[in-house]
């Protein structure tokens, strides 16, 4: 080992954190030896491993402390690629993934049987993406099998967009944090697949319903399917802080929980605001701007000393709906 790299060892172990960088034959050897590697992409931290390796992918579950009936996503560098592992024959699905791919389209296939069912949790379709992140084009170029990988944090709360998110979570869990930056987009990626003929989408996120539909028609929104878990990341109490939040007007809410110490999360310009931290998630009103800051504010008002978040809801359109979708699955649920 280079003294550079055993003294990234040493601290990792002395702070009880993974060791961190940009090291990706470090992080391809260790994902061959079927180990846990945390990987940017554009949309969010995902926590890696050899999906065809059962032992491995067990390993994630534990990690996030996920229940096996939750699927996992694979990721592979080309479309090319996708086809080894799913069956990548209808023309709209096709179309969208020559369209979208590498990017924040997820795609439920017909799965092929090198696949394992771990993975799949039995469904017969299995969740492929291309990821746009470069770090992790360069490692999938190294190894030659797909990594599972959920998003970076413990089971049903706020997926990470730095690689320090990662750390302060599962930072015991992984072997090696890849570190790519603050993620591009900040939003889990869109999962689309066809049910009887139609183009459904299971979760609206980084690919806007209008990007869809502009190349592949009209889609079908299937998002509250939550009493049929096909996407189980839909189930209604997910992506949430530990901290109550609230999302409404926030001239309301702030009167509601007037006396509380309340950290706001809003968008756009804004001149009464009584709140002592308040989070602008974009003053120039970007939707893009509002994505890649949603996730990253939600943590720091959760690790702030308010007592409450309040939130407003974002226009609902283009990334707004995916924003508000998170918003709706993480606030407190009022009957
Ligand atoms: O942007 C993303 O999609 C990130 C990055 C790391 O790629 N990954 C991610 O994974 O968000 P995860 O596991 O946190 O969310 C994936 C969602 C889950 O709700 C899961 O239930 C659903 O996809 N899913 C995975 N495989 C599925 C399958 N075969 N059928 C139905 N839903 C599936
Ligand atoms: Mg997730």
């Amino acid at each position: 080992m280079m003294l550079r790299q055993k003294r990234n060892v040493l601290i990792a172990y002395l702070c009880a954190m993974a060791e961190t960088g940009t090291d990706i034959a470090r992080a391809a050897q260790l994902l061959k030896e079927g180990r846990l590697v945390a990987i940017p992409t554009e949309t969010v931290y995902g926590l890696a491993a050899n999906a065809l390796n059962e032992k491995a992918v067990l390993a994630i579950f534990e990690a996030k402390k996920r229940p096996h009936f939750d699927p996992l996503i694979i990721h592979v560098p080309t479309v090319e690629s996708a086809a080894k592992y799913a069956l990548l024959n209808d023309p709209q699905l096709t179309r969208l993934a020559h369209a979208f791919w590498p990017g924040p389209l997820t795609l439920l296939l017909p799965k092929k049987q090198l696949v394992p069912d771990l993975v799949t949790s039995g469904l017969n379709r299995v969740a492929v993406r291309v990821p746009a992140h470069p770090l992790t084009q360069q490692l999938l170029g190294l190894i030659d099998f797909p990594l599972a990988a959920p998003s970076a944090n413990p089971f049903g709360y706020v997926s990470p967009t730095e690689a320090h998110h990662v750390n302060a979570q599962l930072g015991q869990e992984v072997d090696y944090i890849v570190d790519g930056g603050s993620c591009s987009v900040g939003l889990e990626s869109t999962i689309a697949g066809m049910e009887n003929g139609e183009l459904c989408v299971y979760r609206l996120g980084g690919l806007t319903q209008e990007q869809l539909e502009e190349v592949a028609g009209p889609v079908k929104l299937l998002l509250n399917n939550s009493s049929n878990p096909s996407a189980p990341g839909q189930l209604k109490s997910h992506y949430a802080p530990r901290k109550p939040l609230f999302v409404g007007e926030l001239r309301d809410l702030e009167t509601q929980f007037e006396g509380k110490k309340r950290a706001v999360l809003c968008y756009g310009k804004q001149n009464d605001l009584q709140s002592e931290l308040v989070f602008n998630l974009s003053e120039a009103a970007s939707l893009y701007e509002a994505a890649i800051n949603l996730f990253r504010f939600m943590r720091l008002a959760d690790e702030s000393d308010a007592e409450v978040v309040l939130c407003q809801p974002l226009p609902e359109k283009g990334l707004g709906r995916a924003m508000n979708d998170r918003l709706k699955r993480a606030a407190v649920k009022t009957a």
